[in-house]
């Protein structure tokens, strides 16, 4: 008795045109062994190699394989078809279906579907070395991974032309099983776990229409909110004022001051795990004016008296009946990175410190890279330059394993 792994799981399987395509008979009983319900898509080109009618046969559904067939269109056009599944698999992906898919184009259904989609994608590329190695099937790759786009395969060996290896070859149908179950079912290694990031620079107002503020972006923060979403945690997002739009499946609350946001951050425990990316002005004008600041003509230039701001992370590291499970702070420092982020870690209660170096020369404060070092009481761990993206994920990863969680998925 094969496991039902797939249970009610909806693949949506495009087949390119490709000789691989033969693979794919068995990849589809393979997924309905473990209880997937399969509806393929077929290229043109796709029918050269595999005819539909045994395609049709182990699906045990009909294929689809024309834009504009009016029946289709009222009853199940691209548009559902695209939407109508957990997960989108290409197999194989033809050189040119990855350079479509790159581009945005749409002349057939397969391509339209996949243009049209909103769950995640899976592609197992399939083809000539020299086609894999050609720079223009490098870049739409690239393109493609930028875009989220999953990838197994492909694999090194012989072609199915005599005489011909490389790196090019389909991943075999049990390697692309696997990668479907690792992103249908070990993929949101959070589920269920709930989540308080904060993120953004906070403004301290002067008066009402100046404030003191600082140079984050919030990027690394709601990179963060969007990974562990995607990985399955319930996520509250307290968002200092930045420029960015609201994560997929996030909540997010947007607030002003650093008292505002430690309201919203208390506000949204109890939590599993909170990570405090947000960079919070340590210190607010003690007397916010209540009207504009007015040049008299005197000379005199007004003075500003501070007071300290409250400290969200050490409030929230060292509560004593809301404390999250797990407590990561962020420590931007322009020097001493190790020494301070090890000195906040005790300080602030947190369980690890993502530290990173922001003088100016690094870029990262605003930019879209970053290179962290993560301090715990197990020592120091240094992540090489990544996209804030990147970090985010690993991030994820790493708050997984610490919850006892599998490690995220393909
Ligand atoms: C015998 C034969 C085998 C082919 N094998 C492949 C292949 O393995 N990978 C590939 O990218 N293209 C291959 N092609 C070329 C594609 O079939 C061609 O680019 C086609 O336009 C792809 O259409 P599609 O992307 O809509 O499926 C092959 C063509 C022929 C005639």
């Amino acid at each position: 008795m094969i496991a039902q792994t797939l249970d009610a799981k909806r693949i949506l399987l495009v087949i390119g045109g490709g000789i691989a395509a033969y693979k794919c008979l068995d990849l589809i009983r393979r997924l309905r062994e473990r209880g997937a319900r399969v509806r393929v898509v077929m290229t043109k080109a796709a029918t050269e190699f595999v005819t539909p009618l045994s395609v049709g046969a182990l699906s045990n559904d009909r294929v689809f394989t024309e834009l504009f067939d009016l029946d289709d269109e009222r009853e199940i056009g691209h548009i559902r078809l695209a939407r109508d599944a957990d997960l989108i698999v290409v197999a194989p992906a033809s050189a040119d279906l990855l350079a479509k898919m790159a581009t945005g184009l749409a002349p057939d259904l397969a391509t339209a579907v996949l243009l049209a989609a909103a769950v995640p994608v899976l592609v197992a590329p399939a083809m000539n070395p020299k086609m894999w190695e050609n720079p223009a099937t490098r870049r739409n790759v690239a393109l493609l991974r930028a875009d989220g786009v999953g990838f197994v395969g492909p694999n090194a060996g012989e072609m199915a032309e005599r005489g011909e290896a490389g790196v090019g070859r389909m991943a075999e149908p049990m390697e692309i099983l696997a990668a479907i179950e690792a992103r249908l079912t070990g993929a949101r290694p959070l589920a269920g776990i709930r989540m308080l990031i904060t993120a953004g620079p906070t403004h301290e107002p002067i008066d009402p229409v100046r404030y003191i503020a600082n140079r984050s972006s919030g990027k690394q923060g709601y990179a963060i909110a969007a990974a562990a979403a995607r990985a399955g945690a319930a996520v509250t997002l307290v968002s200092g004022p930045v420029t960015l739009p609201d994560p997929a499946g996030v909540a997010v609350v947007r607030v002003e001051t650093a008292r505002e946001m430690l309201a919203a951050a208390l506000a949204a425990l109890p939590a599993d795990v909170a990570v405090m990316a947000a960079a919070v002005a340590d210190w607010r004008v003690r007397a916010e004016a209540g009207e504009k600041i007015k040049k008299d003509g005197s000379g005199v230039v007004p003075s500003l008296a501070f007071v300290e701001n409250p400290d969200i992370l050490a409030t929230i590291g060292h509560h004593a009946s809301l404390r999250p499970g797990l407590v990561v702070g962020f420590a931007a420092e322009t020097q001493d990175l190790i020494a301070n982020a090890t000195r906040k870690l005790e300080k602030k209660g947190a369980d690890f410190i993502v530290a990173n170096d922001v003088s100016p020369e690094t870029g990262i404060m605003g930019g879209d890279r970053n290179t962290v070092r993560i301090v715990s009481r197990d020592g120091v761990e240094d992540w090489p330059d990544m996209g804030k993206d990147a970090v985010a994920e690993r991030l994820v990863t790493a708050i997984a394993q610490r919850l006892g969680r599998a490690a995220h998925g393909a």
